[in-house]
């Protein structure tokens, strides 16, 4: 949050669940949850990275592969015996690869992977977080919302192709959409987060190093500038409150505009 941020209380008394919490969207995430009153479960793969998102939001770190069944479901277990409920799952752990490249030199091998991290591990999240939010519904009328990261190039093509990583976006895009249709009237409601670029370190070194290759895709972005992590974090807070109750099976970009776009401004 900055000095200019509004206190928002939106999530008091709210377990959040959120996967990739360690780094870039997913720890802006946990810190504006925990902002907002959540109680914030930070998973991640990264032990060192994950426990510091822990301590600094109050949290509960859970080592976690989301690539894996059984890791998965004993973080929703974790989480639900720890705090008593199982409010909101932000599904957010991704990768991009340099192997994930044009579909010609793009191996199986790199395919699979992808797929595994960014939309089976959203699979297997949804899977095993939405008995919670069901009997929850049941017992309180409460159910529960859902977040899952898809991208802006779920739908967008792109000339400069990471061919896994967008058809595992896609994917992301399509399964939350039925998911919100499928559960919508036990109080539950899943969206895809659809994220332009985003001013990760990574990407400010890649495009430090390649002025031109930074120039070819903001070209595109008619806010002139990609999207500070922060930025993102408040719309999954949208998302993940009660403000968005009529918000659901959508997908929600934050792009800056890119989706809509054809001549930006010069
Ligand atoms: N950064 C962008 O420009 C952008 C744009 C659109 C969508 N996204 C999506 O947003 C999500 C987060 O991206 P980011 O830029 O914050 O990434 P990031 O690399 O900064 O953080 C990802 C986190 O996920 C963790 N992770 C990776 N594999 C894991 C696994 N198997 N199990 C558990 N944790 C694992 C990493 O340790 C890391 O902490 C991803 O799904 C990404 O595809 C990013």
């Amino acid at each position: 949050m900055t000095d200019q941020t509004p206190v928002c209380r939106r999530l008091v008394d709210r377990t959040a669940v959120v996967t990739g919490a360690g780094s870039g969207i997913g720890l802006a995430t946990a810190r504006r949850l925990a902002s907002e009153g959540a109680r914030v479960v930070c998973a991640d793969i990264d032990e060192v990275a994950g426990k510091a998102a822990a301590a600094e939001t109050g949290g509960l770190f859970v080592q976690v592969d989301v690539t894996d069944s059984d890791q998965v479901e004993a973080l929703y277990r974790t989480a639900f015996e720890t705090y008593g409920s199982v409010d909101i799952a932000f599904n957010n752990a991704g990768i991009s690869p340099p192997e994930d490249d044009s579909i010609l030199t793009t191996g199986l091998d790199a395919w699979k992977r992808v797929q595994e991290v960014n939309l089976t591990s959203v699979y297997l999240c949804c899977k095993h977080a939405l008995p919670y939010m069901r009997d929850q519904f049941e017992r309180t009328g409460r159910g529960g919302s859902i977040v899952n990261t898809a991208s802006f190039v779920a739908v967008l093509g792109a000339a400069t192709s990471q061919i896994s990583y967008t058809a595992s976006k896609g994917g992301v895009l399509a399964m939350s959409r039925e998911l919100g249709v499928q559960f919508a009237r036990e109080g539950i409601r899943v969206n895809a987060l659809c994220p332009g670029p985003v001013n990760t370190p990574l990407l400010k070194e890649l495009f430090a190093k390649d002025p031109e290759r930074a120039a070819r895709r903001l070209v595109h972005v008619p806010v002139g500038r990609f999207a500070e992590p922060e930025e993102i974090a408040a719309a999954v807070a949208f998302l993940a409150s009660d403000d968005s109750s009529f918000v659901n099976a959508a997908e929600f970009l934050v792009d800056g505009g890119i989706a809509g776009a054809y001549v930006t401004p010069v």
